[in-house]
């Protein structure tokens, strides 16, 4: 005890040293030290959430500065940001941001149907969208999350909220099924059926199965993989493609391969793996695409977002710039729920972090190249960069964790309604305006921004085609 507390005092005292050379340095950590990993996740946890004014007086709560043009993020990138708090907490046990988490949460889950379909949103409301902010519901029941008071939503039912809507939207008319991209018929993208939209409720779907025992769930990420494999958005070797449109029956595809989209895949494979007790045909799944994976997006083990991190420049906009962070974040749980996978995911989520905190200053702003020292990179974020570098740092603690996601019958205390979410289609009306004159003007601005947050998330969103 009085060892480890020694311990972490110097730690410390050389975190602060290096603060103390200057803004320059580089982030300090003893990536073989529980208690030095936990410190140096602290400051980057710090850095990050100074990008977060949703708690202060007459900002929105559970946002962050967007969606653009008023700030660079959009609204799914703060779901993604508060999973990643609760996966930080529950590696670390740092409960410093649980209270904004739950706030978040619960606010942005939009009551009275609480399915993550706020009118404020609705220009860039894609099913990925509103999948993250699912999937945050999801860890928190997982992770046995403090519930929220009994009377607000609890996070099981958010999620099965999340996943009713999306799976009463399963359209079979193109494409022999899946989801697409976007919500709104209105919306940009409408025509699109994509990877993230599906693997996101695959994803989805199996945790709620293994949490559940509920099978209605597990034919859900059955048919949802079959449906992904069957349109070749995966293909026999395991890479992962972008999408395809309606209008071609989804032939079209774009073979542009995101990481996000397999980390989605490998996250949910490993969990359908655990709860058919290592059958097979999952483990062959999860192997396929943790070892193209790795061959893929960590060329010397260090992870590249490939499709837009490119030797010469950087073209990734701010959504691609948080998704290492999901990957890491979906190896780690994988290493726990697939236990086969352990050591070839440790290795790689090692030297993989070993890039990031080099890419890291001693404050915990983070650049987004790993296989340099800090690139100062800030302009297409830095929350998604400190996301990523807080998610590396975090999940290493992986090994210290003798239990893997809580089950309903394993301790997991999340209170669920299988029903939960409301008219999947109708999209509530916008929040009352309150004076004539200012009415008017709203209703101008308020279509202005949505024609231009359409144009753009058209443009820029997470997974264009543009690519
Ligand atoms: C929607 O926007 C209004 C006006 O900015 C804000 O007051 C409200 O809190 C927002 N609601 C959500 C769920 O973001
Ligand atoms: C459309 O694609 C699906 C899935 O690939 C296929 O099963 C179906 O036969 C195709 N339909 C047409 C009309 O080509
Ligand atoms: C399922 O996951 C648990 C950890 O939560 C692990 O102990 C168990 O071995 C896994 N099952 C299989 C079949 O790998
Ligand atoms: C979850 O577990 C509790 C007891 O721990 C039980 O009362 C409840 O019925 C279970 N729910 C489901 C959906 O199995
Ligand atoms: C299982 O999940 C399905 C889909 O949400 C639901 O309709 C059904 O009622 C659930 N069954 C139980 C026993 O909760």
């Amino acid at each position: 005890m009085g060892g480890l507390i020694a311990f972490a005092a110097t730690t410390l005292l050389l975190l602060f040293a290096a603060c103390g050379v200057g803004a320059q340095s580089t982030l300090q950590v003893e990536l073989t030290s529980p208690s030095s990993i936990r410190s140096a996740s602290k400051v980057v946890a710090r850095s990050l959430l100074s990008h977060y004014n949703g708690d202060e007086p007459g900002q929105t709560i559970g946002i962050l500065p967007g969606p653009p043009p008023k700030g660079p993020y959009y609204w799914w990138q703060a779901g993604a940001m508060f999973g990643t708090l609760i996966d930080y907490w529950f590696y670390t046990g740092d409960d410093e941001y649980n209270k904004v988490t739950t706030q978040a949460l619960l606010f942005q889950a939009a009551p009275p149907l609480n399915s993550y379909m706020p009118a404020n949103w609705t220009a860039s409301l894609g099913n990925d969208d509103q999948g993250f902010w699912g999937m945050a519901a999801m860890l928190a029941a997982e992770t046995n999350f403090p519930n929220p008071p009994k009377d607000e939503p609890q996070w099981l039912a958010l999620a099965q909220a999340v996943f009713n809507t999306q799976a009463a939207r399963w359209e079979t008319t193109d494409c022999n099924g899946g989801l697409r991209w976007q919500i709104p018929p209105s919306n940009g993208g409408y025509n699109y059926k994509n990877t993230i939209a599906n693997s996101v409720f695959f994803n989805l779907a199996s945790r709620l199965a293994r949490y559940t025992e509920n099978t209605t769930y597990a034919d859900w990420a059955d048919k949802s993989w079959d449906w992904m494999v069957g349109v070749g958005y995966i293909d026999g070797e395991y890479n992962v493609y972008d999408g395809g449109h309606v209008e071609v029956n989804c032939t079209n595809i774009n073979k542009v391969q995101f990481s996000a989209n397999a980390a989605m895949l490998i996250h949910g494979s490993a969990i359908m793996y655990n709860i058919t007790n290592g059958n097979e045909k999952w483990r062959g799944r999860v192997d396929g695409l943790i070892s193209k994976t790795l061959e893929h997006f960590f060329p010397d083990g260090i992870m590249v977002e490939r499709a837009c991190e490119l030797e010469d420049k950087v073209q990734c906009n701010v959504d691609q710039h948080s998704f290492k962070g999901y990957m890491h974040r979906a190896l780690a749980t994988a290493a726990m729920v697939a236990p086969f996978t352990r050591q070839s995911v440790m290795t790689v989520l090692r030297s993989s972090t070993a890039g990031c905190v080099k890419a890291c200053l001693s404050d915990g702003t983070c650049g987004f190249r790993w296989t340099t020292s800090y690139d100062g990179d800030v302009a297409n974020g830095p929350a998604g960069q400190e996301m990523s570098a807080l998610a590396a740092l975090s999940t290493l603690l992986v090994e210290q964790k003798n239990q893997g996601p809580f089950t309903n019958k394993t301790g997991g205390t999340s209170i669920g309604d299988p029903n939960a979410g409301g008219n999947p289609f109708v999209l509530q009306p916008p929040p009352p305006v309150t004076t004539g004159w200012r009415a008017g003007a709203g209703i101008l601005t308020a279509v202005v921004l949505a024609t231009m947050v359409g144009g753009l998330a058209w443009i820029s969103g997470p997974w264009g085609e543009n690519s």
